[in-house]
């Protein structure tokens, strides 16, 4: 059950506390908490929400039940349909997005599905998509929805005449994107899509994983629904599997059937360690935007580094959108660049070497990670389908952590001249 997140459920002495004017520092810290109150003969209730790890929920009487399943009263019944736990975390994440509700699931993919399910996407629709897309997410449109009868155009979603006439003459359900692409860190100019998108009558539907509420906020700029894959920056550490959608009142409904029907649903252990990571993602992705703009730099400077991709460089093609549109005019936590010389061998020679840096298939936790798209995201397409949309090679992603900065570029410096 989706308690409304507009008002947090602050069930002790602080339940005055509006959290709506606050920072997002404040929210992060505070959003979405569900303390029980006191039972029978004791007056305390704990600050942080509990681990409600039950899978079914039991009344004084059974009138209250079946009222609950009949929609009349609002209450708890069943894991699949939700749980205290659960709604605390997607209380938290829709006031960080600006959102009315979110709905939690079992991972980032499931949140995508689950999205496109909920916008209504059918056979015989049309559905158009960016083509830097994560690599799943490509492989659940061209190979999942497709068979399912939903025709799939992928486009340069930078290129906005392109958008414009496909939205004309292919009058698609739904225009998809993703804030930062994978690995090309191209970026989203939010406004002029969703304006784009709704003057076609096409829903706009926004993966925000690479940024983060931190950095930016979809909704605030005409998406209709934002997902995360609360795997990266929202979780932070490494240590939980889980995706989210945030959406305007209108969608809780669709969302939530979606949830609990095709049941990919978060597990309340998975949502608290969400939930425990969003309290400090705004002082990780500071430190971790500052770490990758210092990083950046450096490799600018390596001799044996041929290029850099980072939005905080003002030579990369969207710079000044980045600008605008990022927190502060942050450049975010992601960093790509290519090897010189960098044959497929000499990348992964490289990332033998590294010491501190993890060469790992994921992004946004407090440890520097490492990808190698060619051999590993990017691997489904041919060489020559890689050239032709940049990832060559050499090219390696960087998902900067929040270790001390001078001790990563070491890293890096180290393993490159170990070449
Ligand atoms: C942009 C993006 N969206 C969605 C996903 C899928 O998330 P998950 O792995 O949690 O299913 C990922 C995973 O890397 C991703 O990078």
């Amino acid at each position: 059950m989706n308690a409304a997140p507009r008002e947090p459920l602050y069930q002790n002495r602080r339940c005055t506390l509006n959290l709506q004017d606050k920072s997002i520092a404040t929210q992060a810290v505070h959003g979405g908490q569900d303390r029980p109150l006191p039972g029978a003969g004791r007056s305390w209730v704990p600050t942080s929400t509990p681990i409600y790890q039950t899978s079914s929920f039991m009344y004084d009487n059974a009138e209250t039940m079946a009222a609950i399943f009949e929609g009349k009263i609002q209450g708890y019944v069943y894991g699949r349909f939700g749980t205290p736990t659960g709604d605390a975390l997607q209380r938290a994440v829709a006031l960080l997005e600006g959102g009315d509700i979110a709905v939690g699931f079992a991972s980032g993919m499931a949140a995508v599905h689950a999205a496109l399910l909920a916008s209504g996407l059918s056979a015989g629709d049309t559905l158009l998509s960016a083509q830097d897309l994560y690599g799943a997410t490509q492989s659940l449109f061209l190979q999942v929805l497709s068979r399912m009868g939903v025709h799939v155009h992928l486009l340069d979603v930078t290129d906005h005449a392109a958008v414009a006439q496909a939205l004309a003459t292919r009058r698609p359900k739904v225009l998809y994107v993703e804030t930062m692409s994978n690995p090309l860190l191209k970026i989203a100019d939010l406004p002029a899509l969703a304006r784009l998108a709704h003057d076609h009558g096409a829903l706009f539907l926004v993966d925000s994983t690479f940024t983060s509420p931190y950095l930016v906020q979809p909704l605030r700029h005409g998406a209709d629904m934002v997902i995360h894959s609360a795997t990266k920056y929202l979780g932070g550490h490494g240590d939980v599997t889980g995706g989210v959608v945030v959406a305007s009142a209108q969608w809780e409904a669709g969302l939530n059937s979606m949830a609990r029907l095709v049941g990919g649903v978060l597990s309340p252990h998975d949502a608290w360690l969400i939930q425990r990571g969003i309290k400090t993602l705004p002082l990780r992705m500071q430190r971790q935007c500052q770490n990758a703009a210092t990083i950046a730099q450096a490799l600018m400077s390596h001799p044996l580094v041929a290029r850099v991709i980072y939005p905080g460089l003002p030579g990369h093609p969207q710079h000044n959108l980045a600008e605008r549109l990022f927190r502060d005019g942050l450049g975010g936590a992601m960093v790509s660049f290519e090897l010189a010389d960098g044959s497929r061998q000499r990348v992964l020679h490289f990332f033998n070497n590294l010491r501190l840096c993890i060469p790992a298939t994921t992004l946004g936790d407090v440890y520097t990670l490492l990808l190698h798209p060619a051999t590993s995201s990017h691997s489904y397409l041919t060489p020559e389908q890689r050239q032709a949309v940049g990832i060559g090679d050499g090219l390696v992603r960087l998902s900067a952590g929040i270790e001390d900065v001078a001790d990563i570029i070491a890293d890096l410096d180290q393993a490159l001249r170990a070449l």
